[in-house]
């Protein structure tokens, strides 16, 4: 009974620490890194201001009908203008670090194919030296989403080898400029989902898909896919060999990339659908780390997708091995697995690219977490520490950082309730934090954390609706209005400084 008692206390206690009350700065190791994220086309708009050129999503959004409310990036936050005042707010956070990234059309409007824009570099350039004036250390993403959209029409960007050549020239030409003063590079953010909604969904440009995925008249959803990766990992593969060589002794910076690290949980206790949360877990996440760290795909990937796949060279095994010195975490949620080999399933998990595993968000009825504004995230605190611990394990404790982890609230309490009231989003960060310092009690090597995101932002397909922001946009004046999480985080982050 005794013994019975203590477990009991014990799982009390574990289950209490994961409701994030008690989450304090002091729980992370000394030197750890907070800090809040963006990308480029979510926030910049001056869309074909100073030299910049149409990009992919410029041309995609122009067809209302490709986005949830017919949004675009033409003006979004006008960060363009505006970024003084983001990083006065940003600085106000008391934030270690700022993760945004650099739009390809602004530096290189014609790819490869034309001139760097020096208005572009000019653009950067400010917001670097005033991060740095005010000791935030940027963490720049090069590829986040967003390319000219020249390179889609000459040679359909990332299905063609021919992108990698673009990417290596653009990568290249952020060390030569910015490489003084960055010493965080992130090659590519998330090629895992963004393939999959651009190649697989038909959801993101260049809409490409077959049957049953989507309703697009071009595009092989069980083969493009694996073409597009390939091609964004040799693109990742050169552009770090040439940092390796030529700017990293100089500059001193280190280089990661950025996956989307969605946990998988098995759907019932039986061994098949074990098997499935692991498979899809290699799938996915394996599909761009395997290679950049042990040089090739995952066996199991090997082994259901056979001559699929494509495969390395022995050169470029050699160059992509131990490729990265960082892997970037974007975590939200945990999805169950369910074995699709064995069982019958919906269409879409029933496809060798996605390791024969469908996802469902219900077990017995009841489902994973809390909904949120996108359908696909549930709030599911103990996904983080699982997610981290998998990574762990399977990378030998590489050094990561938490790069995105956020939360959009439902869409019908967007409208009835006051948006700066954002407790659910304060509750969020407090559970998952907690869940993270406990993956790094247990010995994870996690230097950072960056919240998604600053501020409300054009959330891609779904344009506006989504508000992942710490700061409410008014989308008529464009003024921003800090959310009770935004006060919440700068607590925590500095618990004596009292904002008026
Ligand atoms: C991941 C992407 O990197 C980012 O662009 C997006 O806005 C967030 N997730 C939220 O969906």
């Amino acid at each position: 009974i005794m013994i019975g008692f203590v477990l009991l206390l014990l799982l009390v206690a574990a289950q209490a620490s994961i409701n994030g009350d008690t989450i304090k700065r002091s729980d992370f190791p000394d030197g750890f890194l907070f800090g809040v994220s963006t990308s480029a086309y979510q926030i910049e708009g001056a869309y074909l201001e100073d030299g910049k050129s149409v990009n992919n999503w410029d041309a995609f959004s122009l067809s209302p009908s490709n986005i949830e409310d017919g949004g675009n990036g033409f003006v979004a936050d006008d960060h363009y203008h505006r970024y003084l005042e983001d990083i006065e707010t940003i600085q106000s956070l008391g934030v270690d670090a700022y993760r945004f990234s650099i739009s390809w059309a602004r530096i290189l409007p014609r790819g490869r194919f034309g001139e760097v824009n020096p208005n572009g570099i000019l653009f950067y350039n400010k917001i670097l030296n005033d991060l740095l004036l005010r000791g935030i250390t940027p963490f720049v993403t090069i590829y986040h989403f967003d390319f000219p959209q020249e390179l889609q029409e000459r040679y359909g960007s990332w299905l063609s080898p021919l992108m990698q050549e673009d990417y290596v020239h653009f990568a290249e030409t952020c060390f030569k400029n910015f490489g003084d003063r960055v010493k965080h590079w992130i090659t590519i953010n998330e090629p895992n989902l963004f393939t999959q909604m651009a190649y697989k969904n038909g959801k993101y440009p260049p809409a490409r898909c077959s049957p049953p995925f989507g309703n697009c008249s071009a595009g092989n959803s069980d083969v493009e896919p694996l073409i597009v990766v390939h091609n964004m990992l040799l693109a990742h593969g050169k552009a770090m060999k040439i940092y390796r060589r030529n700017y990293q002794q100089k500059q001193g910076g280190i280089v990661g990339i950025v996956v989307d690290c969605l946990m998988y949980e098995p759907l019932t206790d039986n061994d098949l659908d074990q098997e499935a949360a692991n498979r899809g877990l290699a799938f996915y996440i394996g599909w761009v780390l395997d290679p950049l760290i042990f040089g090739d795909y995952p066996s199991e990937m090997r082994q259901y997708l056979g001559n699929q796949l494509p495969r390395f060279s022995s050169a470029e095994s050699n160059f992509m091995k131990d490729g990265i010195d960082f892997i970037g975490v974007n975590h939200y949620t945990t999805a169950y697995a369910k074995d699709c080999i064995n069982s019958t399933c919906s269409l879409t998990g029933n496809r060798a690219i996605n390791g024969f595993v469908d996802t469902t968000r219900e077990r017995d009825g009841i489902p994973i977490g809390e909904p949120t504004g996108i359908e696909v995230l549930r709030v599911v605190p103990r996904g983080m520490r699982e997610m981290i611990e998998y990574l762990k394990k399977r990378y030998d404790n590489k050094p990561m950082f938490v790069t995105e982890n956020g939360y959009s609230e439902p869409l019908a309490e967007n409208e009835n309730q006051n948006v700066l009231q954002d407790n659910k989003r304060v509750e969020y960060h407090k559970m998952y934090l907690s869940s993270l310092a406990q993956a790094i009690s247990d010995g994870a090597d996690v230097r950072g954390y960056f919240v998604w995101t600053l501020m409300d932002d054009f959330e891609w397909v779904h344009g506006y609706l989504p508000t992942f922001g710490l700061h409410y946009v008014d989308r008529e004046t464009l003024n921003r209005i800090p959310k009770l999480s935004a006060k919440w985080y700068q607590d925590f982050l500095n618990p004596r400084y009292i904002r008026e």
